[in-house]
């Protein structure tokens, strides 16, 4: 074998090294953010809703936004003493996101009855069950990261404070409710491509760039920093629901677990009906390379998860 050859080989074998490596990192943490959610979304609450909150939110999705979180924050802490925070912070995100989608597929909204490879939470409980549990994720999430009065002065309680606000930012009018609104208004529309970044940016985006940066506040990670990571979790957030537009014209229902064909079915302005398929597939590799340069600026001493969540967002098949 010529050295050169020989190099090519440790370079792909260094590559699935780490292939194996994410994985194994992912298939725990997904098990660890179970474990956390399942205590902390109760089934105590009243008339049956604790039953259809906890339907909405265990036992399915990808978990992607705890792992920007919890990526994140092994990117850059050396003290380990914020790491419960930071579950904490990724399961408030999940249970936002989770929320996100039981009123996503509400029939006033996309009207689906399939999402995670099981109906949809009003399928199974009921409209008004589906609406209150979404209510009451979205309150519970923000209890899971408020500060504790008792300790107001403490650094996780200052970093609580600004957890709050960074997801509360990321869910309200100006994220992914903003982008929820846009969305419906854009049925039958022909968007350009700058309005069809902004409602995606807003809709997807912000809770996908707001999950790391709730792992950098956690991590104490400097404001440059923090700006660095700001622009790989806009660039990754946008990829992500660009390929979510791709999915939904490529794959199938079953292996989506959501149904498929949805967003030409209702005429919804997406990155493939407004470029087409190759100019979209374009646009998130583009933006792909965007989220690992801003990354590569945030010069974090351990970047190699968030390296490998960004290309798991471009090759995902579901
Ligand atoms: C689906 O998000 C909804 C969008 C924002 C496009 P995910 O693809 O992350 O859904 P789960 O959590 O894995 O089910
Ligand atoms: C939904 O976008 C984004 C949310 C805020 C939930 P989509 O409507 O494209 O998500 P899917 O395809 O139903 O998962
Ligand atoms: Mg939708
Ligand atoms: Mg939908
Ligand atoms: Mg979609």
């Amino acid at each position: 074998m010529s050295a050169r050859d020989a190099v090519a080989v440790a370079s792909e074998t260094h590559r699935e090294g780490q292939g194996v490596a994410f994985k194994l990192w992912l298939a725990q943490l997904q098990e660890q953010v179970e474990l956390a959610l399942s205590h902390l979304v109760s089934a105590e609450a009243p008339g049956g809703l604790g039953a259809a909150m906890r339907y909405a939110v265990l036992d399915g999705g990808k978990r992607l936004r705890p792992a920007l979180v919890m990526g994140t924050f092994d990117a850059f802490a050396h003290e380990l003493d914020l790491r419960d925070l930071a579950l904490r912070s990724a399961c408030a995100v999940e249970v936002i996101h989770s929320y996100s989608l039981v009123h996503d597929d509400m029939p006033c909204m996309d009207d689906d009855v399939l999402r995670r490879g099981k109906p949809t939470v009003h399928v199974k409980f009921g409209e008004a069950q589906a609406l209150l549990a979404g209510d009451a994720l979205q309150a519970l999430a923000f209890e899971l990261i408020a500060p504790d009065i008792e300790v107001s002065q403490s650094r996780a309680s200052h970093a609580q404070a600004r957890l709050c606000a960074v997801l509360a930012r990321a869910s309200g009018h100006a994220g992914m409710a903003g982008g929820q609104a846009i969305d419906l208004a854009s049925v039958g529309a022909r968007l350009s491509e700058v309005q069809l970044q902004h409602m995606h940016a807003l809709k997807t985006g912000a809770l996908l760039a707001a999950s790391v940066a709730m792992g950098a506040v956690c991590a104490e990670a400097s404001a440059e920093q923090r700006a660095s990571l700001d622009r790989y979790g806009q660039a990754l957030g946008l990829a992500f629901q660009v390929v979510d537009d791709i999915l939904d014209v490529t794959a199938d229902s079953a292996v989506l677990g959501k149904t498929a064909g949805k967003d030409a079915a209702q005429d919804k302005p997406t990155y493939v009906s407004v470029l087409g398929m190759d100019a979209a597939r374009a646009r998130a590799k583009q933006l792909h390379e965007e989220a690992l340069d801003a990354l590569a600026q945030a010069k974090a001493a351990h970047p190699q998860r968030l390296i490998d969540i960004a290309d798991w967002v471009i090759g995902r098949t579901f």
